[in-house]
């Protein structure tokens, strides 16, 4: 699979409308919305007030990241707010079987991420439970950062673990993620690239999102 999710934290925040509306019309697959509570990662973005603006306009589904402690205590929320898919740091959270449970109740798709330095093997035994996992590519908190090459070897240890564990979940990828990069992280086995500076810094972001799921 090759989709898209652009990410809104690099977005125009004063017109995230009209930028909303210009994904819509776009050839992205979700909306990837950026969660920071300052505690977890060193920077803080938006809550569910703005998801619920950002799920008003939104055309296609909203792949909730949440870089926050102890995800589980806002599962429900984010769930009124209208998130579609949520995913949680393995890193933020102590219970994660009991978490992906409580995201499958409230009626989302769920999964867990990994940071740069945190290994794949850490998922052996919660990949059932994941319909997603989101590998970062940078050190999660800001967009613009660059990409870390460590990340191709850490798909391909991802997608042999699905095919070992006979799991379905996409794999996707978040950080520096551009046109140079994409195509190599398709052939690796990612099927979800997330990507902010990449689609809202570039001259013509519709063209930059077709371009990447050449
Ligand atoms: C970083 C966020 C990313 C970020 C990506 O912590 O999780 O989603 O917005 O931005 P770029 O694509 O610019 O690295
Ligand atoms: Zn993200």
């Amino acid at each position: 699979m090759k989709l898209i999710s652009p990410s809104l934290l690099s977005a125009d925040f004063g017109n995230l409308q009209r930028d909303i509306e210009m994904l819509n019309a776009s050839e992205c697959d979700w909306l990837h919305v950026d969660v920071m509570d300052g505690i977890f990662v060193p920077n803080i973005s938006f809550g569910q007030p703005i998801v619920k603006h950002i799920k008003k306009h939104a055309q296609k589904p909203l792949d909730v990241h949440l870089m926050i402690m102890d995800p589980g205590r806002y599962v429900q929320d984010f769930r009124d707010a209208g998130a579609d898919i949520l995913t949680i740091h393995y890193e933020a959270c102590h219970h994660h079987d009991r978490v992906l449970h409580a995201i499958h109740d409230a009626g989302m798709k769920g999964g867990v991420v990994l940071n740069p330095s945190s290994p794949v093997s850490l998922l052996e035994d919660i990949i059932q439970e994941c319909d997603v996992v989101l590998l970062m590519s940078v050190n999660p908190g800001f967009g613009g950062q660059k990409f870390i090459e460590n990340t191709y070897n850490k798909v391909r240890q991802l997608r042999a673990l699905c095919d070992r564990k006979n799991s379905q979940c996409l794999i996707e990828v978040d950080g520096g993620v551009n046109l140079q990069n994409a195509t190599k992280l398709f052939e690796a086995g990612a099927d979800v690239l997330v990507a902010g500076n990449a689609v809202f810094k570039s001259d013509d972001p519709a063209a930059t999102i077709h371009q990447m799921k050449q």
